[in-house]
């Protein structure tokens, strides 16, 4: 998700945004709204809940916010929709909205992190929209294995039911020099900003990762699949599966500045429905207003020529067990090599990020105290 404060497109390619997903515990009514705006996640999820829900069925929608996957599901005709989330101001808004269209009674909202919660009964379908732009910096692995293990049907399904995330080499030079000055759009000022970063620990501005629209002319590679999350599958996500250490290997296809990378899901919602968020043509309306994508700047720009290898280690980890479901780090390092020759490397992390950064840290003991 990201924090652009309009529904409609008042950015504009290569802005910097701070990354809205590592300050999710925090969002407001405003930010709601801006997913409910945001006409590309809006068609696909209510097309996909369309086609997935069956009368009769029962529903958890995890992570209801302000309820309108469960009005979808209602109207669908869900027999129980379960509505859970960890905000309780938001999920006063759900039960608002579900009552108003006439849904009260068959609508459960439930106030806590999903990890706390049970259920009277196993759910057919578990619909939720949890993922931030690198599909899982909001968690949603551990989120999501925890509730199809303990709270989803026998064949059951998941909505989304698989989803990929991608990584492409970039020379995206605009928004590298507005990360340079220290200056994304949201920050408050190169001193503002500079504040935060102290606090964060972050050794420069180059090792956080930013919401950023990053138009496909500047690809210098052909995108490469990081991961692949496939829910459909009872095994599909072992509790490991949230942190890993992926290679990549790519070839440029162009000469240019390599800036950094971006990353992007694609997200398979139901049978005919998968939610693209790469698109770049923002005044056809094909970006999404509340993900962009995701950059992951390098410090030092590298120039490249067709047929460079591009090789790049991509690793997320959990530094603490009890807060690595809502934050993370994650590291990108790798090296250019021209004609056989090495001539660049890259590390960058955001390893101190998890600790302090964007917003307090929350231990989830503390918000279920909180939230209860
Ligand atoms: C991106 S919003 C989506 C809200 C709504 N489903 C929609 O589509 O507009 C994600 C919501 O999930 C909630 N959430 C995320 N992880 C959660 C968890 N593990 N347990 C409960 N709520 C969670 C957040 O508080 C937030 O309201």
């Amino acid at each position: 998700m990201t924090s652009t404060a309009t529904s409609t497109a008042g950015y504009q390619p290569e802005q910097v945004w701070l990354p809205a997903s590592e300050q999710l515990l925090e969002w407001d009514e405003g930010f709601h709204d801006l997913l409910l705006g945001d006409e590309v996640r809006m068609t696909a999820f209510r097309t996909a809940i369309a086609e997935a829900v069956r009368p009769g069925m029962t529903v958890l929608d995890l992570g209801t916010g302000t309820g309108i996957l469960a009005l979808w599901a209602l109207q669908a005709g869900a027999k129980r929709v379960y509505g859970i989330d960890l905000n309780a101001s938001v999920l006063q808004t759900a039960t608002e909205r579900v009552v108003a269209a006439g849904y009260g009674e068959r609508f459960s909202p439930i106030h806590g992190v999903s990890f706390d919660v049970s259920l009277p009964e196993r759910v057919d379908l578990v619909v939720s929209e949890i993922m931030g732009n690198l599909a899982d910096n909001e968690g949603f692995v551990a989120i999501l294995a925890d509730v199809r293990q303990r709270l989803l049907a026998d064949g059951g399904l998941m909505v989304p039911s698989r989803v990929e995330s991608y990584l492409v080499p970039v020379a995206a030079e605009q928004a590298h020099e507005q990360v340079s000055r220290g200056d994304p759009v949201d920050a408050g000022g190169p001193v503002p900003f500079a504040e935060r970063l102290r606090r964060r620990g972050a050794r420069s501005p180059f090792d956080l990762y930013y919401d950023v629209i990053i138009p496909v002319c500047t690809y210098l590679a052909t995108p490469r699949v990081a991961r692949l999350y496939n829910f459909a599958a009872p095994d599909c996500i072992p509790p490991a599966a949230a942190a890993y250490r992926v290679p990549l290997a790519y070839t440029a296809c162009r000469d240019g500045i390599l800036t950094g990378f971006k990353g992007y899901f694609v997200a398979t919602l139901s049978d005919t429905v998968a939610l693209d968020i790469s698109g770049d043509d923002i005044a056809g309306r094909a970006t999404s207003d509340s993900w962009k994508h995701c950059y992951l700047p390098i410090a030092e720009p590298v120039p490249v020529r067709r047929g460079d290898r591009i090789g790049l280690t991509f690793s997320r980890s959990c530094p603490d067990e009890a807060t690595g479901v809502f934050r993370q780090s994650y590291q990108w390092e790798g090296q250019v090599i021209s004609q056989g020759t090495p001539v660049a490397r890259f590390t960058q992390s955001t390893a101190e990020a998890s600790q302090d950064v964007l917003g307090p840290v929350k231990q989830r003991s503390v918000l279920t105290n909180e939230t209860s």
